[in-house]
């Protein structure tokens, strides 16, 4: 089996943040989200990997390189501009050739990996799987309407009466009959190739399409609400492990996972917290919930409840929220 990751897109519901960092690169428990993504694939025993990219590529490249640190090969797709994913599948072809192939999304994630949904298909090898999760609004997913056995009947892109809860999440495995249904589809109201409509014309010319319900995390990393939300995730698991410094004059309380090469000077840190390698936290009060990034410099700073992008440097800021005084009583501080 193959993958496909798809890793261009705009990202334009991640602004600012995406003017400086294509989405799929945005830190998670300390890891660019596409280092999740690659473990997921390495995990399920696949070993070949295209990456579709777009304006990003030299720093998605960077970021991934050839795919040998995490038991891939890695083969970059550049997409010209995003075309919908099922453009994607298009641009892959001579990639995939006839192989059976999981598409995944690169600005999902799924820290409890994808496992199950591999076995549910290699099991039943339908002529597609998609994934799904019962939802509390699925009007901004695709929805699935299925026979109650795991048999899709309708799917509808993000449909303003859902006749289900079910949403689509990012994980589908194919045969090859995707090919052909991508190579009849049209461009939807958003101008792109959809994939919804290219899985819906397997279902109408009688192939199986299945629905797997996944049991695991999922968050679709769309908004930056998500990314705090993903991180605090991630920092609910985190182990104590001090493979850095700390200083006579710091401590550590809780479950704090300090890098190789990050230092600890006359500051207390509070977990859950991760700091990333060649981080310094100097004479400063840093958690709870807190991800600095590697090579990061907090000085004289107190913060909780914040991701640090890498390279981040902060001197001299309190971030905690101020309750607001009651009103018109003076503040003396
Ligand atoms: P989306 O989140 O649907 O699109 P987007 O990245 O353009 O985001 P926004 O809506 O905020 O502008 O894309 C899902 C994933 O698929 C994401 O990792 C980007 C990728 N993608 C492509 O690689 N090519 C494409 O043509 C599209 C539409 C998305």
């Amino acid at each position: 089996m193959k993958a496909l990751v798809l890793a261009g897109g705009s990202g334009t519901r991640l602004r600012p943040l995406t003017y400086v960092m294509p989405k799929q690169l945005v830190p998670v428990a300390g890891e660019p989200l596409l280092f999740h993504t690659m473990r997921n694939l390495h995990q399920i025993g696949v070993r070949d990997v295209a990456v579709v990219v777009g304006d990003w590529h030299a720093e998605i490249a960077d970021a991934l390189g050839d795919g040998r640190r995490f038991g891939l090969r890695i083969t970059y797709l550049r997409q010209d501009r995003p075309r919908g994913l099922a453009h994607c599948v298009l641009l892959a072809r001579p990639f995939l050739g006839a192989d059976d192939f999981v598409m995944c999304l690169g600005d999902n994630f799924l820290p409890d990996g994808i496992g199950d949904l591999a076995a549910d298909f290699a099991q039943r090898r339908p002529a597609a799987q998609i994934a799904v999760r019962a939802v509390d609004d699925p009007r901004a997913f695709g929805v699935a309407e299925t026979d109650g056995s795991g048999v899709v009947r309708r799917l509808v892109e993000k449909p303003a009466e859902p006749a289900g809860n079910l949403a689509v999440l990012g994980v589908y495995f194919f045969t090859e009959a995707i090919h052909e249904a991508v190579e009849r589809i049209r461009p939807g109201a958003r101008g792109e190739l959809e994939i919804t409509d290219a899985v819906q014309l397997l279902v109408t010319a009688g192939a199986t399409v299945r629905a797997s319900e996944y049991a695991g995390y999922w968050a679709d990393v769309g908004r930056i609400e998500d990314v705090l939300r993903c991180n605090r995730h991630a920092l609910d698991q985190v182990k104590p492990e001090l493979l850095g410094e700390v200083d006579d004059a710091s401590e550590t309380v809780g479950a704090v996972a300090l890098a190789p090469g990050a230092r600890l000077v006359r500051s207390r840190v509070e977990g859950p917290a991760i700091i990333g390698p060649g981080a310094a936290i100097v004479d400063s009060k840093v958690g709870p919930n807190v991800v600095i990034g590697s090579e990061c410099t907090i000085q004289a700073t107190r913060l909780g409840d914040c991701v640090v992008l890498d390279g981040g440097r902060m001197t001299g800021l309190i971030s905690d929220p101020q309750p607001l005084p009651p009103e018109g009583e003076r503040r003396d501080d």
